[in-house]
């Protein structure tokens, strides 16, 4: 019996953004291919909460659209308790598909957004389930919403109103009620509490961490906030311009940071109660990832770049110094200098 609930298989995501047809003959001008995600290897365990960082557009929405099927692969597999849903060797069994599916769910940022408003609570939270259980009775149905809203700390009379009529917390906890409606096991969510305030963002969380207890959840958690990644994840990996850079669990990489991205953000957080300014701004600006750099993406921004890492693009290997896995050639040549600044680590 394997602990892994999802695994990714060199997953990349191309997106064609070339201007239309004729302006491309008219200007002469060629196919235009975003490499949005570009070969990822990752494998999450059951019960665990792994969370994705990195700065805006490195691809972190894409990877969880992939995962549950929004987005096809352009190139590698995604496998789902060791079944493979998408990319190559995917089985096309539509039943089995759909039923495997149902074992993943997605949370998004903006639940106002993903919440249809013309729909009372009960009938947004009980979809899924129709879709899945058409045979369920009314009866059935509604004791299943009660229980469900219940789960996440509403009342089985706020099924009977409608989005608008709640804070954006209680927005959030209707969204997190309609994932678990089909009882699933892996929950994707994409910057669930980033839209909320930061004393409701602590609560969401904490009911988000009590789920995963009562239920077993895994969950892939991606966010921008470092001081929210180290409260609730058990390993990192830390993107950069569509690829993982590295992953380690989460108190190691807090502490022994190993590529020289995941040791800019950490020095750009100001310490990991939310108070205070910055220390250091990430320097740099993130590259054009319709042309990217050389070599290691990362080279343009990087103290410890040299010649190979212009040529070279590193892989993922393991790194020793925190029980993770770095894509650096001065972490695996060990010419990296030692971190000066430590974070203060509540
Ligand atoms: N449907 C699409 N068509 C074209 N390009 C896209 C599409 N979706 C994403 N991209 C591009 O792919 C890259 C990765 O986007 P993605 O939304 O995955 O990043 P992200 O890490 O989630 O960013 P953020 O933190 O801002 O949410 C970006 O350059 C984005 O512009
Ligand atoms: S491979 Fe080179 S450029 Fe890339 S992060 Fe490591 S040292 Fe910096
Ligand atoms: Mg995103």
């Amino acid at each position: 019996m394997t602990d892994i609930l999802l695994e990714l298989d060199h997953v990349a995501r191309y997106f064609d953004v070339s201007p239309p047809w004729l302006n491309r003959v008219l200007e002469r001008r060629g196919r235009v291919i975003l490499k949005a995600v570009d070969g990822i290897d990752l494998a999450i365990r059951k019960g665990e909460t792994l969370a994705l960082v990195g700065e805006s557009g490195c691809g972190k929405s894409t990877v969880a659209r992939v995962i549950v099927g929004l987005y096809g692969p352009t190139r590698g597999s995604v496998r789902y308790q060791g079944v493979p849903l998408a990319g190559e060797g995917a089985i096309t069994d539509g039943r089995r598909l759909r039923q495997t599916r149902r074992g993943m769910q997605m949370i998004f940022q903006d639940p106002y957004a993903s919440l249809n408003p013309r729909w009372r609570v009960a009938d947004i939270v009980a979809e899924p389930l129709r879709a899945h259980s058409p045979e369920l009775s009314k009866a059935k149905l509604d004791a299943r919403v009660a229980a469900l809203l219940a789960q996440v700390g509403l009342a089985a009379a706020d099924g009977s109103k409608y989005p608008h009529q709640f804070s954006g917390g209680q927005r959030q906890r209707i969204s997190i009620a309609r994932a678990l409606s089909t009882n699933p096991a892996f929950l994707v969510c994409d910057e669930p509490t980033s839209a909320l305030d930061v004393s409701v963002q602590a609560q969401v969380l904490n009911l988000m961490r009590d789920l995963q207890r009562t239920l077993g959840l895994t969950y892939l958690f991606i966010s921008h906030n470092l001081a929210v990644v180290h409260h609730i994840a058990d390993r990192v990996g830390v993107m950069y311009l569509g690829r993982l850079v590295e992953v380690a669990p989460t108190h190691e990489l807090f502490a022994h940071p190993q590529h020289p991205y995941t040791r800019m953000l950490l020095d750009a957080v100001p310490d990991l109660e939310m108070t205070g300014k910055a220390r250091t701004a990430v320097a740099g600006e993130v590259p054009n990832p319709l042309d990217p750099p050389s070599g290691c993406t990362f080279h343009p921004r990087c103290p410890n770049a040299d010649e190979r890492c212009r040529r070279e693009p590193p892989r993922l290997r393991p790194s020793a110094a925190n029980g993770g896995e770095a894509a650096c050639h001065a972490v695996a040549e060990g010419r990296l200098p030692p971190r000066t600044i430590a974070l203060a680590v509540a």
